[in-house]
């Protein structure tokens, strides 16, 4: 078999590497999760079944559960955490009992899928239809790196001891717990510290895997701040590892902290859709606004600019006019409000815009126009935004706003487009929708992203199928990406091969 070294630089090369594997839909009443002894993906729920219908009314009708565990501010409290999972015996159990434990706790997320509507609705806001994908990608992390678990039997490989997640609030089911499965699976103890938004949505999560048998000194939960104890979560000598998911500044922080910390971390990104003129507009329009403004445009993953190819960036030729038209009328016909409503499909924001989304929502810079001007509706809600011609080097060319706008850019021609595309300083996600096979494939040579998507949105990687993550400014770390093949087996020390390959 191939080293560790050299799967690791496959996985790196190879963006997709295994063969898609198509979602079915199930009726939630009466069929039971079906997570056997090889992969297959978490169908989410299909909506249009009555019974799946009444259902999700329920779950997100249902008030969310509180906040249970205290704020520790304490560093000795930490302290007391990590030295209980440095003793877990769960890294001495064999991987095979390992992943049997995985597959039981997959198992109990997909049975918890009721209650983790509930809560991430409630608490962040979410639409069913982006909660209930999120539950299926929980449930696939669990499931898939159960058999990488598996992999790693009789390997020369010793796990880390105690491996700290430190996830987002944009994603409150699936990256915690993601990056908590992962490390388990490789044998490691786990602390995760949940984003202050969202602790209720990590708090029921855990618990489902407590539930499915993942030992509670393997896996705690506490939550801290960026202070004194936040400090100590990541910079205990018993702490091998820090998984991050989050913003560059917190990654420039923990290494600040701790120098020599061994950072997985998945940071920003300013991700663009090019749209060139044999891109099918209805397709085209649909993937945009659903990138965009899916979770009001808070995903790392959000398409936050649309590259108009040729004839597309003028509305004075036919296909540009019926481009554009087509996307204002799809963006002025989202239902704003919150999750709990059934009929929103775009839902608030975490919280009160930050410095650079509130400059995003509410000013223009030189030459720009608004196509569709978001609106303050109260509260954390607004209405989203679509501006034009975001200039090429300008601020919102660059910098990451989290929201919901959409800057439409211009370009000539494709390699005009892909310049932009790739100067953004970041890596994570990008798309094209063309239909010209010598137009993708030119694009797909020289796209500059960790997920390039050809006439599809750009959001929602699917675990086996798109192994997420980024480059340049999008990741800190040599990181395999999650949902990918090497993830699990960078929790340990190879006694093969280097890591830093
Ligand atoms: N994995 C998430 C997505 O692909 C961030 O949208």
């Amino acid at each position: 078999p191939a080293s560790y070294t050299d799967r690791f630089r496959a996985s790196v090369r190879d963006r997709d590497a295994t063969p898609a594997t198509p979602r079915r839909t199930q009726d939630r009443t009466t069929e039971t999760p079906a997570i056997g002894e090889r992969f297959r993906n978490e169908p989410d729920t299909d909506p249009s079944l009555p019974a799946n219908r009444d259902w999700a009314l329920r779950a997100i009708a249902a008030p969310a559960p509180p906040v249970r565990e205290p704020e520790v501010t304490d560093p000795r409290a930490v302290d007391a955490v990590v030295e209980r999972a440095a003793a877990s015996p769960w890294g001495d159990r064999p991987a095979r009992e390992r992943a049997a434990v995985l597959r039981e706790a997959a198992r109990a997320l997909a049975a918890a899928r009721g209650e983790l509507l509930t809560v991430m609705v409630g608490e962040a806001g979410k639409t069913i239809a982006e909660a209930d994908p999120e539950i299926s990608e929980a449930v696939d992390f669990a499931a898939y790196y159960a058999d990488r678990a598996e992999e790693l039997e009789d390997a020369p490989f010793t796990p880390d001891r105690v491996v700290v997640v430190t996830p987002p609030w944009n994603f409150p089911i699936a990256i915690p717990l993601g990056g908590c499965v992962a490390a388990l699976a490789a044998g490691a103890s786990v602390v995760v510290k949940p984003a202050p938004q969202v602790r209720a949505c990590a708090e029921a999560g855990v618990a489902a895997l407590h539930r499915g048998g993942i030992p509670a000194d393997a896996l705690q939960l506490v939550h801290t701040d960026e202070g004194a104890a936040g400090r100590r979560l990541v910079t205990h000598p018993a702490v091998d590892h820090v998984v991050l998911t989050g913003a560059s500044s917190t990654a420039a922080l923990f290494r600040s902290w701790r120098p020599d910390l061994r950072l997985v971390a998945e940071t920003s990104g300013k991700n663009a859709l090019v749209v060139t003129p044999s891109a099918d507009p209805d397709l085209a329009v649909a993937d945009l606004v659903r990138s965009a403004f899916g979770h009001a445009g808070q995903k790392c993953s959000a398409a936050s600019l649309a590259i108009l190819v040729g004839p597309m960036r003028s509305t004075r030729t036919p296909a540009g006019a019926r481009f554009h038209r087509q996307l204002v009328d799809a963006v002025r016909t989202l239902r704003v409000g919150h999750g709990s409503d059934p009929s929103t499909t775009m839902g608030p924001l975490i919280g009160p815009p930050g410095e650079d989304l509130e400059r995003a929502l509410t000013r223009l810079d030189r030459g720009e126009r608004w196509l569709v001007e978001p609106r303050h509706l109260g509260g954390t809600t607004w209405s989203p935004g679509v501006k034009e011609p975001v200039a090429a080097g300008s601020w919102f060319h660059r910098t990451e706003c989290f929201g919901p706008v959409l800057g439409l850019m211009h370009a000539a021609d494709l390699d005009e487009a892909l310049a932009l595309q790739n100067a953004t300083g970041y890596g994570l996600t990008g798309g094209l929708h063309a239909l010209d096979p010598d137009e993708i494939a030119h694009w797909s040579e020289r796209v500059e992203v960790g997920n390039a998507y050809v006439n599809r949105h750009i959001t929602g990687a699917i675990v086996q199928r798109q192994s997420f993550g980024g480059w340049k400014g999008s990741v800190v770390g040599p990181g395999a990406k999650p949902g990918g093949p090497n993830y699990v087996a960078q929790f340990g020390t190879w006694h093969d091969g280097p890591l830093d390959a």
